[in-house]
């Protein structure tokens, strides 16, 4: 059995079903199911018989959160395998590595996943985009290879189901860099409609992110944003090595996420 945290997440969600549709028995575990990650006592009834875990962090760990606990539920249910949702920003040196260690000291088989910035972060931009057409976003000339959460659920359907990735960590991304400006012509595009773009200052930016992230990481990822490194900039060969296919571009999410947008 194989347990899916964040079940009903932008990756867990997709994750869940290809598992499922390739024979696996899944158990999906959020606090919609009373598993919640942050009060790891709460995790026992769905770790119990699972061999495998795939484990994503809500933003309450960050920056600098505790895995132990839970991993300590994981070992004494029987669990073998941890896959870890982790970041890009760890191999970069944007975020702590702390919730990693806590895998890869587990004594379990682990993989740790690294995905940089997702495409389904511009749901951010859904009301805005259905009600009047415009999107504000920061450094909208800055491109990042965005990564279709599908293509990290794929990446992590194979490595919870298959041998041979113990101890790898995989750095997702998508084909190519994309700015926010790119992205808002692909919605553009998608709709038969142009969107109005509005560029955000660094410091209004901060001021909408800090009412969802904690302000640390609010900073560390308008760095990302703002002033990404060639390494983030970087198109990664991780998802074709593993999946044996390019990722999908920025203009498939939107296609398959344009009921939003409308
Ligand atoms: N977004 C990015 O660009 C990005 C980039 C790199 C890495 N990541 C990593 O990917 C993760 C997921 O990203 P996302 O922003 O797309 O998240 P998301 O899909 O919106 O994830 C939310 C999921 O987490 C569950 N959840 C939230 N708090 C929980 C808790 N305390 N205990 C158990 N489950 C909880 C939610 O379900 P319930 O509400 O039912 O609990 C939901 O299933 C991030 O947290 C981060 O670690 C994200």
């Amino acid at each position: 059995m194989i347990v899916v945290t964040g079940a009903t997440g932008n990756v867990g969600r997709t994750l869940v079903r290809a598992l499922t549709q390739a024979g696996e028995q899944v158990t999906g575990a959020s606090r919609a199911s009373g598993a919640d990650l942050t009060r790891p006592e709460t995790l026992k009834p769905a770790f119990d018989g699972a061999d495998a875990v795939f484990l994503m962090t809500p933003a309450a760990f960050l920056p600098d959160g505790d895995l132990d606990a839970v991993v300590d539920v994981a070992r004494a249910s029987g669990v073998r395998r941890l896959v870890l949702l982790s970041s890009q920003g760890v191999g970069t040196g944007r975020h702590p590595a702390n919730l990693e260690a806590a895998v890869t000291g587990s004594g379990l088989e682990w993989t740790l996943l690294r995905p940089g910035n997702f495409a389904s972060n511009t749901y951010a931009w859904a009301d805005g985009v259905r009600v009047a057409r415009e999107v504000s976003a920061p450094f909208v000339d800055v491109a990042l290879p965005v990564i279709d959460p599908d293509d990290i659920a794929e990446v992590a359907a194979v490595v919870l189901r298959e041998p041979g990735h113990a101890g790898a960590t995989y750095e997702l991304t998508g084909p190519a860099p994309i700015s926010p400006r790119g992205q808002v012509a692909a919605l553009a595009d998608a709709l038969g409609e142009p969107v109005r773009l509005t560029e955000l200052s660094r410091d209004e930016a901060r001021a909408r992110m800090t009412r969802f992230m904690p302000a640390p990481v609010v900073e560390s990822t308008l760095d990302i944003l703002g002033s990404p490194t060639d390494r983030e900039q970087r198109v990664s060969p991780d998802v074709e090595r593993v999946l044996g296919r390019a990722p999908r571009p920025y203009s498939d999410w939107v296609a398959r996420s344009l009921a939003a947008f409308r």
